[in-house]
């Protein structure tokens, strides 16, 4: 049974830990939390991400208290009261516009570091999935955010990007007509992505973190050769003095010094941008009120949704439909679509290594074909470097079944 101290004196450490267990909670989540010592800086980005979605959530609180939900007021809130009344809104406002961009260069460091070391693999199958939700969430939370301003292009990315939900020649326009509230984007609209954006996807994104912390706690994190590592031994090794050869470190306080000088640099280049450079995370289209009679001539997504809406935007209606689909949950499957049991770095797995750069590259050029008008050279480079995204699928199964082969082989 419990034991309490009586004499302790409340809100003592003695006084909580008998309530709380803190030392417990301290050393399972901290101090005796194993990391692998042969990790570079992108292990880093886990934390650089989590302290971006802290200054996110700060600087979204404060452009709350002048914004208005309203189709009539929303623009000027943002663009007139905020940038240009209000003390440091503007401030604020080039902290969460900064970072909603740079949150994703990121994710998607943080996802192809984990794709490249095969960090999906050995029990970390449910580190992989929580953070494609938490893609998918952030995803959600970008687009609902950009719908707020309530200027040309957060309308008419609205209009395009919830007429995806007819479904092609399906034509479910009553699906539309409900995620809208309305026939086209109006004040029911906004205030239901406005609901969206502050609370409903905010909280599934904690809740995510949270999910995602914890998958990591058992499988430990992986390392920079994949080594499979005894935690335990390991760690009996660095607490009995000997931590030299140890092959752990504890997270507190010794990882965690070397994330907080990673994010420490990150901060700089960061706050740099928030300062000289804020123009590239804000849509210059985005500075004229919304206009339902206008659309603006070539209307595309932010950089990071770019890649996807070139796999939706050279093919036909349905056909784009079905390969954006087949794009966006291609990625949820990557511990089931890479078949070898082999974790190792890209570069020591023969053909995977051509295999992900082909990854990298095709997402860039993707990228920057979703930015150019559909025309020309443009629409034939686009398709190509859709159909290889598509291929690339089938062709992992294939290059990961050989490895699995020549394993089984030795
Ligand atoms: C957006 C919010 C996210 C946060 C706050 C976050 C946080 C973290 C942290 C702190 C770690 C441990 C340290 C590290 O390896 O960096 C980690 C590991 C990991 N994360 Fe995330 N993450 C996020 C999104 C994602 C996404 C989108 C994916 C990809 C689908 C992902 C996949 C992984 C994997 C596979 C690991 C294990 C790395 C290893 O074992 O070496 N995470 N994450």
């Amino acid at each position: 049974m419990a034991h309490f101290d009586d004499k302790a004196f409340p809100f003592s450490h003695k006084w909580l830990n008998e309530r709380l267990a803190i030392d417990t909670l301290k050393r399972v989540l901290s101090t005796e939390y194993w990391i692998p010592k042969n990790i570079n800086f992108l292990w880093a980005m886990g934390m650089v991400l989590a302290a971006t979605f802290g200054l996110l959530l700060i600087s979204g609180i404060f452009l709350l208290m002048y914004y208005i939900p309203d189709v009539h007021k929303a623009f000027d809130s943002v663009n007139y009261t905020i940038m240009q009344e209000v003390g440091f809104g503007w401030f604020w406002r080039h902290v969460h516009a900064v970072a909603a961009s740079v949150v994703f260069l990121i994710i998607y460091i943080h996802m192809l570091t984990g794709i490249y070391y095969g960090s999906y693999k050995r029990g970390r199958e449910l580190i992989w999935i929580s953070g494609m939700l938490l893609f998918v969430t952030f995803s959600a939370e970008a687009f609902s955010g950009y719908m707020l301003p309530w200027g040309q292009m957060s309308y008419w990315a609205g209009m395009v990007i919830t007429n995806l939900f007819s479904m092609g020649s399906l034509e479910l326009n009553g699906l539309v007509e409900w995620i809208r509230g309305d026939y086209v984007p109006g004040q029911a609209f906004l205030g239901r992505f406005f609901m969206l954006h502050v609370l409903l996807i905010p909280l599934a994104i904690i809740g995510l973190i949270v999910l995602h912390f914890g998958t990591l706690r058992i499988p430990h994190v992986n390392n920079q050769d994949g080594e499979e590592i005894d935690f335990e031994k390991e760690a009996a090794l660095w607490k009995a003095g000997k931590r030299k050869e140890s092959k752990v470190i504890p997270f507190n306080p010794v990882f965690l010094s070397k994330d907080v000088f990673v994010m420490a640099i990150y901060f700089i280049i960061f706050f740099y941008l928030v300062f000289y450079n804020f123009e590239f995370a804000m849509d210059p289209v985005n500075m004229d009120p919304a206009d339902p009679l206008k659309t603006p001539p070539h209307i595309y997504p932010e950089w990071y949704f770019l890649w996807s809406y070139e796999i939706l935007r050279p093919f036909s209606k349905d056909i784009g439909l079905i390969a954006f689909g087949i794009a966006q949950v291609a990625l949820f499957f990557m511990p089931f679509i890479d078949r070898s049991p082999v974790v190792a770095p890209a570069h020591k797995r023969g053909l995977f290594f051509w295999w992900f750069w082909a990854l990298v590259i095709d997402m860039i050029v993707l990228t920057a074909m979703g930015k150019l008008p559909p025309q020309g050279i443009y629409t034939y480079i686009g398709t190509v470097a859709a159909i290889v995204f598509l291929l690339l699928g089938p062709a992992l199964v294939v290059i990961t079944l050989m490895e699995k082969k020549q394993q089984g082989g030795k």
